[in-house]
């Protein structure tokens, strides 16, 4: 609050001339109804400059050469804009890092029934998906198909080759250790798209008697560890282009991305590992042993027991996670006649998710 009191002279030396004029929010500049721009930053003057012809305790005054245009500006506006980006919700800066102990007896989530009808509840099951990573929504509806009812909840579903939903049972023949009862190390799943699908739901109809335990590892918290313990393999993996495929008799699909995904500052945004669909990299000898010590050591800290979130799935409970950051994994089980292991998953968005939060912290506000 105290910049509100900064001299209008002060505020203006923070913008070129052309940040302010790209900013004007006069209506030959914006649409009116729509808040959107009109023009093209290719349409302006390349030599803009500005003096301030008036200030009122609320505005400020611009007007521009060589073309005389004059935009007011909001004073608090201008303030505001000199606090730092606000971050887009995606990088590690704008979440909640945890390890098993973190959470040890606490996991986020909410009933269903709670969930769907209290909008502060709903809130707070979302934020926990963005910002720690997941969250299991308890006493759903145990028919086929509820899955893609509780996507739609706040998002939509992502729609692929496998369908709106997969089923993830034991199957004879089975075309995927998926469908086995096999153990699952900590993986992301669908490396091999781009974009990547951001969240995954694994909905339980029923569960075996003996084992099919789930698990959770935080991506960006193993990330982050092996930037402390390794800061070179963590720059290896950030900066090395691995390829993952999968095909079938109907799809045949291919990404090439880095397990650890950085943006232009550095900050984790994404992790991709999945040893089942990554294929050979192909680099000169030297990088490739550089490649997978780096590789080995990040596998070690996210099968670390401290790192990983262990429950197990109720008939009903569906596990709502980010798919660019919480690795997922299973224990292995065997079903039986009276316990037959039955999940079903779909993927959705997080920008839907993001979304349907910031617009339930409007009407909760
Ligand atoms: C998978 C998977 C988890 C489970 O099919 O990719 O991770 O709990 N399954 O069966
Ligand atoms: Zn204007
Ligand atoms: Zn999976």
């Amino acid at each position: 609050m105290a910049l509100l009191s900064t001299s209008s002279a002060e505020v203006l030396r923070s913008y070129p001339a052309v940040w302010l004029r790209e900013n004007c929010p006069c209506s030959h500049c914006r649409d009116p109804r729509s808040g959107q721009k009109l023009g093209n930053i290719a349409d302006l003057p390349a030599d803009l400059s500005g003096e301030l012809v008036d200030e009122s305790p609320d505005t400020v005054t611009i007007r521009f050469s060589p073309d005389g245009h004059v935009s007011t500006f909001n004073r608090s506006w201008l303030v505001e804009q000199l606090e730092p980006q606000q971050g887009d919700g995606r990088t590690e800066a704008d979440k909640r890092r945890w390890t098993a102990a973190d959470l040890a007896g606490r996991l986020p989530g909410a009933e269903w029934s709670i969930y769907t009808t209290d909008p502060v509840v709903k809130l707070r099951v979302l934020e926990d998906v963005a910002r720690l990573g997941f969250a299991i929504l308890r006493g759903t509806p145990t028919d086929g198909g509820t899955v893609l009812e509780i996507a739609r909840s706040f998002g939509y579903v992502r729609e692929t080759n496998y369908g709106t939903l997969f089923d993830v049972r034991t199957e004879v023949d089975a075309t995927n250790l998926a469908f086995t009862g096999l153990a699952i190390a900590p993986h992301t799943d669908n490396p091999y798209r781009d974009p990547v699908p951001t969240l995954q739901l694994l909905h339980c109809l029923s569960n075996a008697l003996d084992g099919g335990e789930s698990g959770l590892v935080d991506g960006f918290e193993a990330a982050a560890t092996l930037r402390e313990e390794d800061e070179h393999a963590f720059r290896r993996l950030s900066a090395t282009l691995v390829p993952f495929a999968w095909s079938d008799g109907l799809a045949i699909l291919r990404a090439e991305r880095p397990i650890i995904g950085l943006d232009p500052s550095g900050r984790i945004r994404e992790v991709r590992i999945n040893n089942r669909s990554m294929q050979a990299v192909r680099l000169p000898r030297l990088e490739l042993e550089g490649f997978y010590r780096a590789y080995r050591h990040f596998v070690e800290i996210v099968s670390r027991p401290e790192l990983q979130v262990t429950f197990r799935l109720q008939p009903g409970d569906c596990v709502v996670f980010d798919n660019v950051r919480v690795l997922h994994a299973r224990t292995a089980f065997s079903d039986s006649e009276t316990g037959r292991r039955h999940l079903q998953g779909c993927y959705a968005d997080m920008d839907g998710l993001l979304s349907t939060v910031a617009c339930l912290r409007e009407v909760t506000r």
